[in-house]
């Protein structure tokens, strides 16, 4: 990288622009001691700082006494302040893109000394995630952290010149604010002026953009802070970052399109190539192939329906899956025929854990042979139609579910992603798509009552709305996620815009007219002063740049990461507050 200021600071070159062609150069260098190699008459000390490193050389016959004893002295992570001339190495190191030249130093000064690092500060260093969150500054020091961090202000910056070009403002809502219900918990922050009461942190700017477009922005977006205390995954943290958008007077393919070209300039400045328009699938077609709304698509093993197939079999599992009104479907393991059944049944565990009652599995040896233990139930006829629909050859292993359409779904859908790592089956590269028009509702069986699968600001589609109150699960929406490499990097909406409309779906999801008005009087209230046709959507923003950056783990790209369970380990948050501090907002402990 040489993409870096030598203005207004102590050096005049940094230890990453280098070349050759600045040999008999006088340089001033600055950063921190990599390593230091002592051979007695010569001292080399690697100097690295942002942009990369560069090796310097101490020769007693050229520096000072006293320079050449600070060579001896200094050691890792040191701050120092070099000034000599660039040369040719002896040695070139084809590996550095500074490897042609070294720096003869003829002036040295120690800016800081630095205590023993808990771990190598270098890339590829096997070290507990959990010492990395505590000493993170200096895990930040890694050139690969480094690197991240500098994908994602690229990614961002990109982000924020493709909107502005496109007339978006970039306007800031409040981190004290009231409750935006997204079907995670709220982080609430007690009020000190008047005790008993509490703002909420963001779980996302949703209304508060919407308020934008009645009061007239039209075109507004944020790189906004979300606040979720939900459970903790690898990718979901309780705070990150979402690139916000929301546009008025569009239509649900004017914001994909957007989205697309804003994409398309941010992959560009970040060197990924994907074809554009991108694929637009149903939520249907997605849960029917892939089992899932984020469905990976850089590789195939899609789900497929035997429901028609095995209805009139002899084994009563499928038969009666398919007299019921569930559905039998499988997916073919191409290359784990020859698994041992041992290592078959194992499999059974993934399917009981996502709610499935079995796995029953047929294999097709690589000799020719087929081995299952269902295989009794079948008549030829039967297993000819499945090895047909199955495309099944020699070496494929079928694995087979029979529920529910939602209960096979996830079953299948977690089966082939374990089966795509356990094969090793390749996916590079990236692979984008939109699935769109989800479901308005579906039953939450814990709370009892219907919820909204975005959120419940979002249009019903115009031919369901007769259908709120009677048949809520046929309902679909204006709604679409940007599904990337199996991962849902974004999602938004239309959004209803006239008050009456946004009552009915507020009703439909439980709420009485109090709460409605208690909750979301302000929004209600609003839409009635000529609120636009307004719609809009949020991109994962730490998601993104994960993948672009090829982790798996958005801690990776985020600078000061929390754990699993929440906690900032190198700031040792959450921590008790004073008593004092309590007694100010007016709250005791339980
Ligand atoms: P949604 O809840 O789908 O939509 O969030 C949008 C995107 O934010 C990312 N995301 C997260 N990333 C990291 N950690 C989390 N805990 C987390 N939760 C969500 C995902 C997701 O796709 N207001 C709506 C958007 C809209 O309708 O415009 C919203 O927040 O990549
Ligand atoms: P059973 O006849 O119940 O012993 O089941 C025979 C095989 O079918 C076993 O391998 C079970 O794991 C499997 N199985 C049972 N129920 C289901 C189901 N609902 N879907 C798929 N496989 C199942």
């Amino acid at each position: 990288m040489t993409d870096f200021s030598n203005e207004y600071c102590m050096h005049s070159r940094t230890c990453g622009e280098l070349r050759s062609n600045n040999i008999g150069e006088n340089v001033v260098l600055t950063g921190w001691v990599a390593r230091r190699r002592d051979l007695g008459n010569l001292i080399f000390v690697d100097v690295r700082d942002r942009t990369g490193k560069t090796q310097c050389v101490f020769d007693p016959d050229v520096a000072d006494p006293a320079v050449f004893a600070d060579a001896e002295r200094v050691r890792g992570e040191w701050v120092v302040k070099m000034t000599g001339t660039v040369r040719m190495r002896e040695s070139i190191n084809p590996d550095l893109p500074t490897g042609d030249i070294e720096v003869m130093v003829s002036g040295m000064e120690v800016l800081n000394s630095s205590v023993t690092p808990p771990f190598a500060i270098e890339d590829g260093i096997e070290t507990a995630e959990d010492l990395r969150m505590k000493w993170r500054y200096l895990d930040l020091r890694r050139p690969e952290m480094l690197s991240n961090l500098k994908l994602r202000h690229t990614v961002a910056q990109a982000i924020r010149k493709a909107l502005n070009e496109r007339d978006f403002l970039e306007v800031e809502t409040p981190i004290l604010g009231k409750s935006t219900p997204e079907g995670a918990r709220d982080f609430v922050v007690p009020s000190r002026l008047m005790p008993g009461k509490f703002y909420a942190l963001p779980q996302s700017p949703q209304l508060m953009k919407q308020m934008l477009m009645i009061s007239g922005v039209e075109r507004y977006y944020q790189i906004a802070r979300c606040f979720r205390d939900e459970d903790l995954r690898a990718d979901r943290q309780p705070e990150f970052t979402q690139v916000d958008v929301e546009m008025s007077f569009i239509e649900e393919d004017d914001i994909l399109n957007l989205m697309e070209d804003v994409l398309k300039e941010v992959f560009e400045q970040v060197g990924v190539e994907h074809p554009f328009p991108l694929q637009r699938m149903q939520y249907s077609e997605a849960m029917e192939r892939y089992g899932c709304d984020r469905p990976d698509i850089r590789f195939g093993m899609e789900l497929v329906n035997l429901t028609e197939a095995v209805k009139d079999c002899g084994f009563k599992v499928f038969a009666g899956a398919a007299a019921n009104g569930n559905v039998v479907k499988a997916i073919n393991a191409k290359g784990a025929g020859d698994w041992s059944r041992g290592e078959i049944d194992k499999l059974a565990r993934i399917a009981t854990d996502n709610g499935g009652k079995g796995l029953a599995w047929m294999a097709f040896k690589s000799d020719g042979a087929v081995k299952s233990p269902i295989l009794k139930f079948f008549d030829d006829e039967t297993v000819a139609k499945i090895k047909e629909a199955m495309d099944a050859e020699p070496g494929d292993l079928l694995l087979f579910a029979a529920d529910t359409a939602a209960t096979a779904n996830a079953v299948l859908s977690a089966l082939r992603l374990h089966m795509a790592d356990a094969l090793n089956i390749p996916r590079e590269g990236h692979a984008l798509l939109w699935v769109v028009n989800f479901p308005m509702f579906r039953y939450d069986e814990e709370e009892e009552r219907y919820v909204a699968e975005h959120h419940p600001f979002t249009q019903v589609r115009r031919e369901d709305l007769d259908k709120i109150e009677t048949d809520p699960l046929a309902c679909g929406s204006y709604s679409y996620d940007l599904v990337m490499d199996g991962y849902e990097a974004g999602g938004g909406t239309i959004r209803i815009h006239q008050a009456e409309e946004q009552k009915r779906i507020l009703r439909r999801v439980g709420l009485t007219e109090e709460q409605i008005e208690q909750q979301f009087g302000f929004l209600t209230t609003a839409l009635d002063f000529g609120a636009p046709p307004h719609g809009g959507i949020a991109l994962g923003l730490d998601r993104l740049v994960m993948l672009l950056a090829g982790k798996d783990s958005i801690r990776d790209v985020i600078a000061f990461p929390k754990t699993t369970s929440g906690t900032d380990l190198m700031q040792e948050s959450p921590t008790p507050v004073t008593e004092a501090q309590l007694k100010d907002v007016g709250m005791r402990l339980l």
